[in-house]
């Protein structure tokens, strides 16, 4: 059909890896995937990475990914498109006046319909999606019968500690997809995340160390993501300058994690604490050790 045909080969997998830190695996399993012509829910928690490996999948095979924010307001109507009232006035239902929705792009181009938070959909939007996975095609009201594009994919997204709950699209979504868990990176990968986004710091080791610890810590319910870090690094690194002192000023180290991570981590409720407080000990507990060590040189694998 296109000129373009994308090859979902293994110089895709080199080459989006060439951008991405870590997550070879995972990006040989999506470009599985689509290879495969299935569609591939990515399941993990916030900032792990889940659109950067997709976007650097779509962007170096040369497909549209088509990006929608799963919300409650996400209605069929908003996903598929209309027609614009104006110009129906004039000319009637006619396909020119026809304003695609993103799942008639992505379904039209060939291109990715990249649905983050899915879980997040109201129920009669699923249903849509899983008549179009199953049928590959969509039937529209005064527009007629569209047949989706071979290279039509979905991909989705979604959070499993999502206080909306992921039960709700279980059976007919799960049925017709595909899943990939992506969990949390190794330190070294953290840190080189981090490095990439925050350029060389001092305290991008503790940063990294500290996000990772609130994940593990017993009030805390979801800790942070790896995007805590970069911001803590990036604020220290401002307000160090603003009050003329160094990077690894105390104050100015615990005024950064607590504004990048108070607000992060979610506590458990029966945890007395306040956030500020557990994000003060974290930092603490992620100071560099007494014995030397040095935070530059240390979990680079
Ligand atoms: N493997 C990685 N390589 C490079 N950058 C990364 C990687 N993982 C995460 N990042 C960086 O961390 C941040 C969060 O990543 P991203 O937005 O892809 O996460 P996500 O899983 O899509 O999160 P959410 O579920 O909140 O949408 C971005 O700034 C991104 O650049
Ligand atoms: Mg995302």
């Amino acid at each position: 059909m296109d000129a373009h045909q994308p090859e979902f080969d293994v110089a895709l997998v080199d080459a989006a890896d060439s951008g991405v830190v870590g997550r070879r695996r995972e990006i040989e399993i999506v470009v599985g995937a689509l290879a495969a012509a299935r569609h591939i829910l990515l399941e993990g928690p916030p900032g792990t990475g889940k659109s950067t490996l997709l976007r650097a999948i779509a962007d170096h095979a040369g497909v549209d990914l088509v990006f929608v924010e799963g919300n409650a307001e996400l209605t069929p109507a908003r996903l598929v498109g209309h027609f614009d009232p104006a110009q129906v006035l004039a000319q009637g239902y006619s396909p020119d006046v026809y304003v695609d929705g993103p799942l008639l792009s992505a379904l039209r181009d060939g291109g990715l319909l990249y649905v983050e938070e899915i879980n997040r959909v109201p129920e009669e939007t699923l249903n849509l999606l899983v008549t179009v996975m199953s049928e590959r095609e969509i039937s529209v009201p005064r527009l007629g019968r569209i047949p989706a594009h071979e290279n039509f994919r979905l991909v989705a997204a979604m959070n499993p500690f999502d206080a909306v709950g992921t039960a709700r699209i279980a059976g007919a979504i799960y049925d017709r997809v595909n899943r990939l868990a992506v969990g949390y990176q190794d330190e070294a990968d953290e840190l080189q995340i981090v490095d990439h986004a925050a350029g060389d710091s001092p305290l991008a080791q503790r940063a990294v160390r500290c996000v990772r610890l609130s994940r593990s810590h017993p009030d805390v319910r979801v800790g942070s993501s790896v995007r805590g870090a970069i911001d803590l690094v990036l604020l220290a690194q401002q307000l160090a300058a603003l009050r003329g002192v160094d990077v690894a000023d105390t104050t100015t180290g615990i005024d950064a994690a607590t504004t990048a991570l108070s607000g992060r981590i979610r506590l458990h409720e029966s945890s007395g604490r306040t956030a500020e407080e557990v994000v003060i000990e974290l930092w603490e507990a992620a100071a560099p050790r007494e014995d030397g060590e040095r935070s530059d040189t240390e979990g680079k694998a």
